[in-house]
């Protein structure tokens, strides 16, 4: 029997005064694959830094692992959306990934072990042979899969990727999720994408964001979910995902 790993109650969020999300309710049991879709704007991002502990809810509460987002921060692995970077800043892809070990090391100096943990994350990327080149030197996607090595580095309890796969080539996403897939037999995984047809064959719930959540653990697609304007579904259901089922909604509260 899985436990609840995430619980988010009665959730707002405004930035200066703007709503951005509004009672927003979630349960997610350990082990889930979720799929955070929704249009631009619809606050996956900021769903996610809350969750992270990067923002603070105005209103509600969220526990992961019974816990404050910001007491059990380092069993998290998150690949922000916008990993472009400062272009004066010299820094090394090793640095990059062992600068996700960091968090184990409040006083004392990075070890050969973190080094190796690194250099397996690299590997499972396919860029271990990049390790020694500056972060600026590297292709989009290169750099994407430097900071999904990152995410990887601390061996997570939960990781979160925000638009992991936006630069990555189709080779690249089928690999990474592949590779997500395999990690999600120990791991709770939340990934936002409009690669909704790619996702659809690994995940195992998807959350629609779009001011407010609304959460199908079963990972059909319903009527509701078209109603309500999220495009992603659309878009699934264009492309006949062959394991989903169009239901019809009953007590749309809105
Ligand atoms: N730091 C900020 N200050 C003010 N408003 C913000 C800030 N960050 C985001 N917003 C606004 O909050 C809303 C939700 O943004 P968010 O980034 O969470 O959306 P998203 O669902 O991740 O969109 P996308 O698919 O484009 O990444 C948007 O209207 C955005 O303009
Ligand atoms: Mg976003």
């Amino acid at each position: 029997m899985k436990d609840p790993i995430i619980q988010v109650n009665h959730l707002s969020f405004s930035y200066n005064g703007s709503p951005v999300l509004s009672d927003v309710s979630l349960t997610v049991m350990e082990k889930e694959f979720v799929a955070f879709i929704g249009p631009n704007g619809g606050g996956k991002t900021t769903l996610i830094k809350l969750l992270l502990g990067l923002l603070k809810p105005d209103q509600g509460t969220i526990k992961i692992m019974g816990q404050s987002p910001a007491k059990i921060a380092h069993r998290f692995g998150y690949v922000p959306q916008d990993v472009s970077f400062n272009k004066s800043f010299p820094i090394s892809v090793m640095d990059v990934v062992l600068m996700g070990r960091l968090p184990f090391h409040r006083w004392t100096r990075l070890s050969r072990n973190d080094r190796i943990a690194a250099q397996k994350a690299l590997e499972s990327l396919e860029m271990l042979e990049f390790q020694n080149r500056k972060i600026n030197d590297l292709s989009g996607g290169q750099r994407e899969r430097v900071f999904i090595a990152r995410a990887l580095a601390t061996d997570p309890d939960i990781l979160f990727l925000d638009e992991p796969t936006a630069n990555i080539d189709s080779q690249g996403r089928t690999d990474l999720y592949a590779l997500l897939k395999e990690l999600n037999k120990t791991k709770t995984i939340f990934v936002v994408s409009h690669d909704t047809m790619v996702l659809s064959s690994y995940i195992t719930s998807v959350a629609c964001v779009n001011k407010d959540v609304h959460y199908h653990n079963d990972a059909e697609i319903t009527k509701e979910m078209l109603d309500m304007g999220y495009h992603c579904p659309v878009e699934l259901i264009a492309h006949g995902i062959p394991h989903r089922i169009l239901k019809t909604h009953e007590g749309n509260n809105d």
